[in-house]
């Protein structure tokens, strides 16, 4: 909790100017019966009209005071509870940009949402509530009892006995209070999830005809969001009527045994009145009581899972200082050393001691079955997966020594699902790198073929492509993904299966541009074709490496690389490549 209770303590100025104003409000409310008292006894009972007046002008002057104390606390309640909202959120984003990729995992994309969105609010309209009202109604009642008890201290412990029965009951609706408004929020999560899910994947839903299924689906977690809010809800509902109970059976009480009194001339009819007054207020707050109880209860949900994202720990610590200062003009080596990778969620090793190295400006393509690991070893080079042993080095530099900022910015990654932002294309492809000239942007796109689908658009490069690129085929966005990272000119690129989308003749042209790019390549690729024109292969397989090596190198030794070679080849196909005097390569 400690980072929101610094966000809020931020604001503690206007914290203080709210409670004073809330103060002078409470003082006024308070006054009031004690001044009716004055009314009654000094002016009414013995006829004073002078008494009536001056009493009278006084409450008018206190009430215009409470009216304007009112309009300026609202003003700085708003701005804490804004303040505090936006700080909040802002927070929460920062924090999350930190998390390393493993460390997003710990809540669902759509329990991040809800935490920044409906959770602050929750915490946002209490404080709000907390400064206007909520600290006012248990002052109210604790200055009631105190002026009440000025008055009359033996009428007054009537009104006492009932505190200790109501506290006790207040503490315990709170505590039950907060755990169901914590599954309410959990249930809110899972109704976003649903909805999340089916917005994305509207297309795949409709194909499958899966409707139905999904809007039972949806059903369902909407269901249980009802059930658990109408559960809260109702405890709160019951909460009223038992603590008026109590209140009113004081109330008659007070009556009974004040008339008794009043009689026997041991107190006068002002007395009475006032204490009434106070009486009535105390209840009247009651009232209101189980509204923001049931506020409170949410809040302090709210601020538990608020506070779950901000104190997390973050493994990947994005701002650190490079101890190295790597400039790279030219193409670096890449070098990885035993290096193993498991991810937190998983018993297995998805890399085991992977060694390799890829010479300055070298072209290495890694190819595998679907699984082999291909996606997470280009990952941990850009650092967006920390190995769990092992090194990699650039240019014989470890790039645990680098700043991960410094270290991102040498490397375009196109990863194997292009993810494109809303906004123009022009936008999407200078992402990257907001200083780079028009010239530098249309080569990029030529490069990776997009430029002329581009002119095509009715905008060109200023059209608006819809959330996620969705306007967009899979080969264009892949395409775009590629130009983009074109766009910085780095100088290692990291291609994930970036041609897959693409028919032959436009991936050849995109490859004859990447073989002019003056960069360090590792590329992932299920085409022989395409890894043959590589200065070396890898073959990963389970982790692990299980061949590494040029094409002709592989094609002698390697049993697994000629299998993939052999379902690759069309009947009576010979290997393309092998065009020269030798004799296409018999496999078997
Ligand atoms: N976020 C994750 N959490 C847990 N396990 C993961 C995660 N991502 C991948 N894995 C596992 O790690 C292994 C390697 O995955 P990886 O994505 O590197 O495979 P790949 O070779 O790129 O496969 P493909 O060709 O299908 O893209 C797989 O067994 C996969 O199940
Ligand atoms: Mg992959």
């Amino acid at each position: 909790m400690n980072k929101l209770r610094d966000t809020v303590w931020g604001y503690r100025l206007s914290i203080f100017v709210a409670v004073f104003l809330m103060l002078v409000e409470l003082a006024v409310e308070l006054a009031l019966p004690f001044i009716l008292k004055k009314i009654v006894d000094d002016g009414i009972q013995v006829s004073n009209m002078d008494a009536v007046v001056y009493w009278g002008v006084w409450m008018v002057v206190l009430s215009i005071l409470a009216f304007f104390s009112g309009v300026t606390n609202t003003f700085f309640s708003g701005r804490v509870s804004q303040g505090v909202s936006y700080d909040l959120r802002k927070a929460l984003m920062e924090k999350v940009q930190k998390f390393s990729y493993s460390d997003l995992h710990m809540f669902s994309t759509s329990s991040y949402i809800t935490r920044m969105t409906n959770d602050v609010t929750q915490i946002g309209n209490t404080l709000f509530m907390s400064l206007r009202v909520m600290l006012r109604a248990p002052l109210l009642i604790i200055g009631s009892v105190i002026m009440s008890f000025i008055i009359d201290p033996g009428l007054t412990i009537i009104l006492l006995a009932t505190v200790p029965i109501i506290i006790t009951f207040l503490i315990f609706v709170l505590r039950i209070g907060s755990k169901q408004f914590k599954q309410v929020q959990q249930r809110l999560d899972e109704v976003n999830r649903v909805i999340r899910e089916n917005l994305m994947g509207v297309r795949i839903v409709r194909a499958f005809i899966r409707a139905p299924k999904e809007e039972s689906r949806f059903g369902h977690v909407n269901s249980e969001l009802k059930d658990d809010t109408i559960r809260v809800l109702k405890l709160m509902e019951t909460m009223m009527p038992i603590l008026l109970l109590v209140m009113n059976t004081a109330i008659l009480l007070l009556l009974i045994i004040g008339r008794e009194k009043v009689l026997a001339g041991q107190t006068n009819v002002g007395d009475m009145v006032a204490l009434m007054n106070y009486a009535l207020r105390v209840s009247s707050v009651f009232s209101i009581f189980s509204f923001l109880i049931m506020a409170f209860s949410r809040a302090r949900a709210s601020a538990g899972r608020v506070a779950e994202v901000l104190d997390a720990d973050e493994k990947l610590p994005e701002l650190k200082e490079g101890r190295v200062n790597l400039r790279l003009t030219a193409p670096p080596s890449i070098q990885f050393d035993k290096v193993s990778y498991d991810y937190p969620e998983s018993s297995e090793y998805a890399l085991t001691q992977v060694s390799l190295q890829v010479r300055q400006g070298d072209k290495l393509a890694i190819m595998g079955g679907t699984g082999a690991g291909k996606s997470t070893l280009l990952q941990l080079i850009p650092g967006l997966l920390v190995p769990t042993n092992g090194e990699i080095q650039i240019n014989e530099t470890s790039i645990a020594d680098l700043s991960i900022s410094e270290l991102r910015k040498m490397i375009g990654y196109v990863p194997q699902e292009s993810f494109l932002f809303s906004g123009t294309i022009r936008e999407n492809l200078l992402w990257g790198a907001r200083e780079v000239d028009n010239q530098t942007m249309l080569e990029a796109a030529k490069a990776a073929q997009i430029h002329e689908t581009i002119e095509k658009l009715p905008n060109g490069y200023d059209t608006v492509i819809g959330q996620k690129g969705m306007s967009l085929s899979g080969g264009q966005r892949q395409r775009l993904s590629l130009a983009r990272a074109l766009v910085m000119n780095p100088k290692i690129l990291l291609l994930d299966d970036t041609t897959s989308a693409l028919d032959a003749a436009t991936e050849s042209k995109v490859w004859e541009s990447l073989e002019q790019m003056d960069s360090t390549m590792l590329l992932i690729t299920q085409k022989v074709k395409t890894a043959s024109k590589c200065d070396s292969i890898l073959l990963l397989d389970h982790g692990e490496v299980v061949a590494h090596g040029t094409h002709q190198e592989l094609l002698a030794t390697s049993t697994i690389y000629q299998a993939i070679v052999q379902s690759q080849l069309e009947e009576g196909e010979t290997w393309p490549l092998l065009t020269t005097a030798e004799q296409p390569i018999e496999l078997n």
